[in-house]
């Protein structure tokens, strides 16, 4: 079996959800307390042993790469002035030689035409896809989970999760077979199924390992839903000829394309940091009580 190495993140959407701050600043760099969206997502790729990054971006999106420069004037400063912990927290977040790649998409016609925009980075072997719009908070982290569950039953792994109720119309929902503990081999998925028809209250979440063959199922570049190359559609191509489990991940998803989702994450995250636990929340309930 093939490690997984590699981990494709597609950065190059619209973000449409949220504008108008989208115009100006990539979403993904949106802050969660301190940080990018993309510093959290970074972290849980390399826990997980990811060794190299393929970021798919698009026009305007130059500071991604620019976050994850060194910078070498702020380094010396910290330095002289014996702020240790903060130059070590600066160069933990850079990106390491050769670690990064940087794909332009070209046109946004969707995930699954950013996924393929990946396949010379990628070449011949499993790979990781991360959408950075869902932050995670598991522990080990969601794409260690995803990687476990591949290296204990190969193939295709999906990550999953429940969707709220009366929800499932609005996600890609998956049909399981038999499941043991949480993971099921996987019988289909469908995009956005009507009401009452889901096969599950299962939705894919936003972590994928998948076999190199997805980039010839991609190469068809068929329009799906929203007249977009979906990577659902390619996955359900693939599914005729590879096994696909689905793992319901252990943890709580943030979804940070939506602007509450993005601010129910920076409460979470302030709420857990020691450092601002308790002026987090004494703030919180101020304003709760106003
Ligand atoms: P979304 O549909 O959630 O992102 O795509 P979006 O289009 O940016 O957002 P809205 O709906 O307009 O607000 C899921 C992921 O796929 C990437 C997005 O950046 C996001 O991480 N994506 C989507 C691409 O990289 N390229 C595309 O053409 C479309």
């Amino acid at each position: 079996m093939k490690k997984v190495r590699k981990a494709v993140l597609p950065v190059a959407g619209l973000g449409t959800r949220v504008l108008p701050i989208a115009k100006s600043t990539p979403k993904n760099l949106l802050n969660v307390v301190d940080r990018p969206i993309l510093s959290y997502i970074v972290a849980e790729a390399r826990a997980a042993g990811i060794e190299h990054i393929c970021f798919i971006t698009g026009r305007g999106q130059e500071a991604i790469e620019h976050y994850f420069d060194r910078q070498p004037e702020i380094e010396d400063i910290l330095r002289a002035k014996g702020k240790d912990d903060l130059l070590a927290e600066l160069l933990g977040e850079a990106g390491r030689p050769g670690e990064m790649s940087f794909v332009r998409q070209g046109e946004p016609h969707g995930l699954g035409h950013a996924v393929w925009c990946a396949r010379e980075v990628i070449g011949d072997e499993p790979f990781a896809v991360i959408l950075p719009d869902m932050l995670m908070d598991a522990n080990p982290g969601t794409l260690s989970q995803a990687i476990a569950a591949y290296e204990k039953v190969g193939g295709n792994i999906v990550v999953v999760e429940p969707c709220p109720d009366g929800q499932a119309h609005k996600y890609g929902i998956v049909a399981l077979g038999e499941r043991d503990g949480r993971l099921a081999p996987m019988t289909g998925m469908v995009e956005k199924p009507a009401p009452g028809t889901e096969p599950s209250n299962l939705f894919i979440s936003g972590r994928y390992i998948l076999q190199p063959e997805i980039f010839e199922a991609l190469s068809a570049h068929e329009k799906g839903a929203g007249g977009e190359i979906q990577l659902t559609d390619a996955m359900a191509r693939l599914m005729r000829s590879q096994k696909f489990h689905a793992l319901e991940y252990d943890g709580v998803t943030y979804d940070c394309g939506d602007k509450v989702g993005l601010l129910r994450a920076n409460v979470a995250f302030a709420l857990k940091r020691p450092d601002l636990a308790a002026a987090a929340r004494e703030a919180i309930e101020a304003l709760l009580r106003a």
